[in-house]
């Protein structure tokens, strides 16, 4: 079995999940990635076959799989390949994100053969910093290991034995925040914002951002080697503040295997 992760990461929380269950199932073997976050993987394209096995990572926009995501991932096919579905979410709740997600690789081929819910950093204030941390790790290793185990039990598992949570139709949501990040003058203009931006949004100066395209993922400011891309603005602060405060309790990671 070969296997691969697929993700759609801007802040690298679900890109951290996902690649943390593909290693415990590679168990020390290699495995792929395919990481469709830039701009410039916009056009990415993959076809897996029987003998390919693909961890898929997503982060929740708004109870549902961000629409530029699921738009990569179209791109993606599968041949009866079977799959983990994991979407990753700060903490609020991930609504029908799993199984809009579960819906999305079945119709482009793959069988979803286990799915997972799990906590990430929220991008926005200070929710449960540093998650994924040790303790998600662990629990994420005992769910490859599970999984493992339930394929040698029931060998032909199908996806429809999951009993994902979500409903259909899926509720209206997948699209960006309304945050837009500034630049302090400490902006040394090395164009990594740029390179990195998933929607194409900051113009070569590195300053100007098209609000319109701009999804409030926070990227820019997370890997801007200076610091100058921020989110300094009062509005924000007391949004961030508010909603650190309302989301302050662990939510736990969930998983759906084989019954
Ligand atoms: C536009 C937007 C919408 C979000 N909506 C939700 C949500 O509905 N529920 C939730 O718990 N977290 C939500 N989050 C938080 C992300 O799901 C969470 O921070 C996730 O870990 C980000 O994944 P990444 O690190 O792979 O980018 C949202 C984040 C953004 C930027």
């Amino acid at each position: 079995m070969n296997y691969t992760t697929v993700y759609f990461s801007p802040t690298s929380t679900s890109e951290k999940n996902a690649v943390s269950i593909t290693e415990e199932l590679a168990s020390g073997k290699k495995y792929g990635r395919i990481d469709l976050t830039a701009y410039s993987a916009r056009c990415t394209e993959a076809a897996f076959s029987g003998d390919d096995f693909v961890v898929f990572g997503m982060p929740v926009y708004r109870g549902r799989v961000p629409i530029v995501a699921a738009q990569r991932l179209a791109r993606i096919r599968g041949q009866q390949t079977p799959c983990i579905v994991t979407v990753t979410y700060g903490n609020r709740n991930y609504d029908d994100a799993l199984l809009e997600l579960a819906d999305l690789v079945e119709a482009n081929g793959f069988v979803v053969k286990a799915a997972a819910a799990l906590i990430g950093q929220h991008t926005w204030g200070q929710v449960q910093v540093g998650r994924p941390d040790a303790s998600d790790m662990q629990e994420h290793e005992r769910f490859a290991k599970d999984f493992l185990a339930a394929v040698k039990r029931l060998p032909d598992t199908a996806g429809e034995v999951l009993a994902i949570k979500g409903n259909r139709p899926y509720r209206e949501g997948g699209t960006g925040g309304i945050f837009r990040p500034l630049t302090a003058d400490t902006c040394i203009g090395c164009g990594t914002c740029v390179r990195s931006c998933p929607v194409g949004a900051i113009g070569s100066d590195c300053r100007t951002v098209d609000s319109e395209r701009c999804v409030s993922c926070f990227r820019c400011i997370r890997i801007c080697p200076v610091q100058a891309k921020n989110m300094n603005d009062s509005n924000y602060l007391k949004f961030a503040e508010d909603f650190t405060k309302k989301l302050a309790t662990r939510r736990e990671n969930e998983y759906f295997l084989p019954l």
